[in-house]
């Protein structure tokens, strides 16, 4: 398609949008009786309008029924977190054995990595993406000194390359193969939180199991953002944050892939708890631990069901818009962001933006980084001023991520004309 950056030529986009409805699905922050450009989906999305009953219903039958709620509520609480397993096979592309939504991200990272991470004297090495979200950095780093490691021979880093942003796939590639006989552990981002940068997922996985070590994936840039096929690449683990392209709110219950193999395999290391014992008789309460031979088997506690709700609430639009139409409208809405950047530059005669995402729609999602050539911090505070809602990484990155649930062409549109006039 040939864009444009004109009003008319957004709205024409927009008028084509099949999801431009979902829009009204959410509260769009507001600034001088406007909308907001939000495009901060990649650090907390949008709230659904429905939120508020979904959580309404569980604090109604908490209130007339107390401890009865467990097994009378309209969603009994006991077996709560038993409604998300179909829908989020469908965005991680996976079994509905394989899925289960517990705690919070890092702590699922470290609970995975118990039962992924077991290093031998000769195995010990963990493969990751340099610059990796900081709370993966130290989760990473205490796991390795727990066994006993130094974090600086364990870890090893892929870096960019002088003078470049990605993470050359090759160079991924090279390094598992450079590493192959002290490799326990590879351990990726989905997407990189700071560039935008999509990895290949399947290729990292054939590369860490061709070497003899675990493939695992921190999710949480990935998660209702990109195509994700985790059980056809052979994944063995994954884990994400629901307060993200989820729109799950903050803080809210993260979710786990443990593949099939592995999650059948009762008696794989894990630290367990009574959530994870098998359903048949967990009441009995007796001694001697038995995991539920799915991904179930790694819960520790009974589900935090109001965080729950909110996460159904938004996974039920999810399923409505359909993970395909979502896809067709990120890819184009990046585009047209793209497109919008690099007309600024030209139009400007100088390269005022550098995006540091990959050009390449195969190797990124919704978000967009832009690497400001000047007065990267005064641009982003006037945007700020102006009601855009964009995120600033120092030293003079902002982010920006237009998700297709609730962001349209003309946000993209009048992006462009806040940051033409900035930097002009
Ligand atoms: C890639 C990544 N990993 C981990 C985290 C930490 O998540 P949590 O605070 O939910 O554990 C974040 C938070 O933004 C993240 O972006």
């Amino acid at each position: 398609m040939i864009f444009q950056n004109t009003l008319e030529f957004a709205r024409e986009l927009d008028a084509k949008d099949a999801l431009r409805e979902f829009r009204h699905r959410f509260f769009i922050p507001q600034h001088d009786g406007r909308d907001c450009v939000y495009f901060t989906g990649n650090s907390l999305g949008l709230q659904p309008k429905t939120t508020s009953q979904y959580v309404q219903q569980e604090l109604d039958d908490w209130a007339s029924m107390g401890v009865e709620g467990h097994f009378q509520a309209k969603n009994p609480w006991m077996p709560y977190h038993e409604i998300f397993p179909k829908q989020l096979s469908t965005i991680v592309g996976c079994k509905e054995n394989e899925v289960v939504v517990m705690n919070s991200l890092t702590v699922n990272l470290h609970l995975l990595m118990v039962s992924f991470y077991r290093p031998t004297k000769e195995r010990y090495k963990i493969i990751c993406e340099a610059k990796a979200f900081p709370s993966d950095q130290y989760a990473l780093e205490t796991q390795v000194r727990f066994h006993g490691f130094d974090p600086g021979d364990a870890i090893v880093e892929v870096k960019p390359r002088e003078g470049e942003h990605s993470i050359r796939m090759e160079d991924v590639l090279s390094t598992i193969q450079q590493y192959n006989q002290s490799t326990a552990l590879v351990l990726f981002g989905g997407v990189n939180y700071y560039t935008g940068q999509l990895f290949d997922i399947k290729a990292i996985t054939d590369a860490a199991h061709a070497a003899g070590a675990y493939a695992g994936f921190d999710l949480a840039h990935a998660a209702g953002n990109v195509e994700l096929h985790l059980h056809d690449w052979n994944v063995d683990f994954a884990c994400w944050c629901s307060y993200k392209y989820l729109n799950s709110g903050p803080g809210g219950v993260a979710g786990v892939y443990i593949n099939e193999r592995h999650a059948a395999n009762t008696s794989l290391p894990r630290f367990a708890g009574w959530w994870g014992y098998t359903k048949e008789t967990r009441f009995k309460m007796e001694k001697g631990f038995r995991a539920i031979p799915t991904a179930e088997g790694w819960q520790l506690s009974n589900a935090p069901v109001l965080s729950m709700a909110a996460h159904k609430a938004s996974l039920d639009i999810f399923e409505e818009a359909g993970m395909e139409r979502l896809h067709a409208k990120r890819k184009q809405l990046a585009a047209y962001l793209h497109f919008i950047l690099n007309d600024i530059n030209l139009s400007q005669n100088e390269k005022v933006i550098e995006v540091i995402t990959p050009a390449n729609e195969n190797e990124r999602g919704c978000q967009v980084s832009m690497l400001m050539q000047k007065d990267g911090k005064k641009i982003f505070d006037e945007l700020t001023k102006q009601g855009v809602i964009a995120d600033w990484r120092e030293p003079n990155v902002i982010r920006v991520a237009p998700v297709p649930l609730y962001n349209s062409f003309q946000d993209i549109y009048r992006f462009g004309n806040f940051i033409s006039s900035l930097t002009n």
